[in-house]
């Protein structure tokens, strides 16, 4: 182990530069978010000496209760949901410093009292803390409590930053998220608010970009001339849960597509920034974005295939389809699954079809994205026993088992010239040691600190959902668009095939 730290110095986790004191406070502290990742996340940033020095928690939620039930809440949830087992010394310490406020969102007194609890923090310290409002309420409130902040002038202070974090979804459709970005930019500065996606705290979202930008070996393959299609996959074996509420008004094109995948497909396919600061990299991500050319909505039926999961099976149980689980409206059109093609109209990719599919309830989880380089031009190798020759493939794995893997044409031993394909693996287990940090601790760390990079601009989302808007419209105008449904633990509809002319899906 220690040899191994010795070769890799950079393996610390999460870095422990100084961060100025700092209140958090978290809309919606009782909720699913705040219960199974904020909370833990707070707690494995403490236990690694991430958290300011001086910190301070403040949890809001209709529900009234005294700050010492609230603390219980936090310390079942991060024991519950923490990945590492909370060390007493430190979750005790973190507990002393949070406290509660029960109100309704729209109550004027809760924001007094918010303002109250931070005074104090503030002055038992003797200095102004940095203050973030983090809204993990359900998406409806978003308007509401930024309004109120400002209104009772929570928005701004002297001599220290105020930020506010935007959760998911960042509204429905291109025009409520002109509206919400609208409504949060006429309280808060652009530079105040970071818009959350999760995937970007992601370690393997982050090394895709060191992997483009950081070998010099890949750049010169990184275009039209090699590059012959991308595929970028986030299957789920779960279902919907307990989240019919949510999910049967959003569906799988607004859940993952809008967001997760595109800001996939951004990072896999921006021109290099000058420089990774904030805006650079946004810079680059909105152009890439306006270059991708979204589907005209009478193409949708030929570019975009939905679906939606029947009964089936989920590790070795049956379980109910999309249309029996508990809250989903009778006859729900809602889309589980949803596969698109999709193509960039600059000089680097124009001609390389981009792939897209997401999906619940499918065969296994995975989260990847294959990029297959052209085949070669003549193949001299045809000998009988020369098994399944394909092009290479680059196929960056997100997770699980994350990792990088080269496919390469390879010699098989013997006195024939036969060939197979063989894997060129990294993979962060072996290669590091160490876990990676929650998505979510990077990115409330970034928050801290200061450092929008890995958090969408106000021209960024709504560039996303100009791509998927003709989608949203098309499936309105025209319910006759078919929505076949797949058994629960499928790779997903047949008609997902039909996308890729020919070429295959990665087997799931
Ligand atoms: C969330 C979606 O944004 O991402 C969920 O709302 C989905 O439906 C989740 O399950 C997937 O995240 P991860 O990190 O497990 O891939």
């Amino acid at each position: 182990m220690a040899i191994v730290e010795q070769e890799n110095p950079l393996v610390e986790g999460l870095e422990r530069t100084p961060v100025h004191p700092t209140t958090l406070i978290i809309f919606g502290g009782t909720g699913d978010l705040a219960q199974r990742k904020l909370l833990p996340a707070v707690y494995n940033l403490a236990h690694e000496g991430a958290l300011p020095e001086r910190f301070n928690l403040i949890g809001t939620a209709r529900r009234d209760m005294p700050d010492e039930d609230f603390r219980n809440f936090a310390r079942e949830s991060i024991t519950k949901y923490s990945r590492r087992h909370p060390d007493d010394k430190v979750l005790s310490s973190l507990l002393s410093r949070i406290r509660y406020v029960g109100a309704a969102f729209d109550d004027p007194k809760g924001y007094d009292e918010i303002a109250r609890h931070a005074g104090e923090m503030d002055d038992e310290a003797g200095l102004p803390f940095n203050r973030i409002f983090y809204l993990a309420t359900a998406p409806g409130f978003f308007e509401t409590i930024a309004e109120s902040l400002g209104a009772h002038g929570l928005d701004q202070r002297q001599s220290a930053e105020v930020r506010l974090v935007v959760e998911k979804p960042f509204g429905r459709d291109l025009e409520s998220a002109q509206a919400l970005n609208h409504a949060l930019l006429s309280v808060f500065d652009e530079r105040q608010i970071y818009r959350i996606d999760h995937y970007l705290g992601k370690e393997t979202v982050q090394n895709i970009l060191v992997l483009r930008f950081g070998n010099g070996i890949f750049e010169p393959l990184w275009n039209r001339s090699y590059i012959d299609n991308v595929q970028i996959t986030a299957a789920e074996d779960i279902g919907i849960g307990t989240r019919a509420e949510y999910y049967d008004h959003s569906g799988a094109l607004r859940d993952i597509v809008q967001n997760h995948l595109l800001q996939l497909l951004t990072i896999l396919s921006m021109e290099p920034p000058v420089s990774f600061s904030a805006d650079e990299v946004r810079n680059e991500k909105v152009k890439v974005l306006h270059a991708i050319r979204p589907p005209a909505v009478e193409a949708v039926p030929e570019r975009v295939v939905r679906g939606q999961y029947a009964a089936g099976m989920a590790e070795g149980h049956d379980v109910p389809g999309y249309l029996e689980e508990q809250g989903v409206a009778p006859g729900s059109k809602t889309e589980t699954y949803v596969a698109l093609r999709l193509a960039i109209d600059n000089w680097r990719w124009a001609g390389v079809p981009i792939f897209l599919r997401a999906g619940k309830r499918l065969a296994r989880k995975t989260t990847e994205i294959a990029v297959t380089l052209k085949p070669v031009p003549h193949l001299a190798f045809q000998q009988s026993g020369s098994l399944g020759v394909q092009p290479n493939q680059l196929v960056l794995s997100v997770q699980p088992n994350e990792g990088v893997s080269l496919s390469l044409v390879a010699k098989i031993p013997g006195a024939k010239m036969r060939v197979r394909p063989v894997n060129m693996e990294f993979l962060y287990g072996t290669s590091f040691m160490s876990q990676s940090p929650e998505a979510y601790e990077r990115l409330i760390l970034d928050t801290m600190r200061g450092d929008a990079t890995l958090f969408a601009r106000d021209d960024e989302v709504e560039a996303a959902w100009g791509i998927v808007d003709p989608i949203l419209t098309a499936w309105e105008q025209n319910p006759d668009i078919p929505l076949p449904q797949y058994p629960a633990g499928s790779p997903g509809p047949p008609e997902a095939n039909a996308l890729l002319e020919g070429k295959d899906w990665r087997p799931l």
